[in-house]
């Protein structure tokens, strides 16, 4: 059974409220300053820096070059709670600094910018998000990992891209019965693949939903050679096409992998960066979206992710500014259905979709 859920929820679509997110461009000398800068300091502060694929290529590559790392967001919430540094900088969205934190009570938690958010997280406030469950008790409570630390701490699971249908795999063998939310693509994904009983939430990420499957099956008929690669955010008809369907790290993975000298990439165009370091020999097509002046409003690149830089980075950590709190009694609650996501990966061929 698939019901979606048509609540009170505002389309994603309205709620893409970013301010000025245009990236700042800097000379040559100033990145090689702040770059220098950020080293500096990461050193001073004890900090180690924690991005996502998604934001700027030099964030990503200072990162690696500094002892942090550049993850999806399941290793990222690992990395932190593996590594000794005793402040975690963040570089992504809202939800992933808060999962570090939730795992991390004793570490303090930086971002560049607390007001990147992600329309998933958004399209799931609490107070509705709590009385889907309370409607549902006979549910087994699902979400992913882009939601709020309250949200996290209704769930009995959390899950991401790298491990959704394997957890939801491992409930309806145990013949549980699923609430999911926040992202319908992904849970009628899910529901595919595994058959589960899913009451879904109606949110959907901006980024992904912005793919477009008739355009793609156009696309695919100039690259006919092409390998198709898709993060299931995105819609079924465009999932549908998809040679490979997988966390950022799956897709990455793939571009290594498969035998095709061409790929057409159905994600934020971030990732590019990873993929043409692993890969340069490739090329790299990006999936089409409905395009600028249309109605694309992210065109295949996340605003809010975005809104990490070089200066806001630097800020953050001069001044230790942007901290992620949490109040106390949320985390306990919230840090439950992590661990439990963060043990079943530790069993030996559970981490991805396929
Ligand atoms: P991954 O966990 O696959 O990196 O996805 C996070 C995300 O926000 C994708 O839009
Ligand atoms: Fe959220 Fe989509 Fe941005 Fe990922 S790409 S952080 S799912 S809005």
């Amino acid at each position: 059974m698939s019901i979606l859920n048509n609540t009170s929820i505002q389309p994603v679509t309205n709620l893409l409220d970013t301010g000025s997110v245009a990236p700042p461009s800097y000379s040559k000398s100033e990145r090689t300053q702040l770059r220098a800068k950020i080293k500096q300091l990461l050193n001073e502060k004890d900090a180690v820096l924690v991005a996502h694929y998604y934001v700027d290529a030099e964030i990503q590559e200072l990162a690696e070059e500094t002892g942090g790392t550049v993850a999806d967001s399941l290793e990222m919430a690992r990395f932190g709670t593996n590594h000794p540094a005793s402040t975690l900088v963040v570089a992504g969205v809202r939800f992933m600094g808060e999962t570090a934190k939730i795992l991390n009570p004793e570490k303090t938690v930086i971002m560049p910018t607390l007001q990147a958010e992600c329309s998933l997280d958004i399209s799931a406030p609490i107070e509705e998000f709590s009385r889907f469950c309370d409607e549902n008790p006979d549910r087994t409570v699902v979400v992913y990992a882009n939601t709020s630390a309250a949200v996290k701490a209704r769930a009995d699971w959390v899950v991401t891209s790298s491990n959704a249908v394997a957890i939801i795999e491992h409930l309806r063998e145990k013949g549980e019965k699923v609430l999911w939310a926040p992202d319908k693509h992904l849970g009628e994904y899910i529901q595919q693949k595994t058959g589960a009983d899913m009451l879904i939430w109606d949110g959907a990420c901006v980024v992904h939903e912005a793919f477009k499957s008739d355009t793609l099956e156009n696309l695919r008929k100039h690259y006919p050679e092409a390998a198709v690669l898709v993060h299931p955010e995105s819609p079924m008809g465009v999932v549908a096409q998809a040679d490979v369907v997988g966390s950022t790290t799956r897709l990455i993975q793939a571009v290594t992998e498969l035998p095709n000298s061409q790929f057409i990439v159905a994600t934020d165009n971030g990732i590019f960066h990873k993929m043409k370091q692993v890969a340069g020999d490739k090329q790299l097509i990006e999936a089409p979206t409905a395009g600028v002046g249309a109605t694309c409003e992210s065109c295949a690149h996340c605003p809010w992710m975005a809104m990490n830089s070089l200066n806001n980075l630097t800020s953050a950590l001069e001044g230790m500014n942007n901290e992620i709190i949490i109040d106390e009694a949320t985390r306990k609650k919230a840090i439950q259905p992590l661990l439990k996501m963060l043990s079943f990966n530790e069993k030996p061929g559970k981490s991805q979709p396929h």
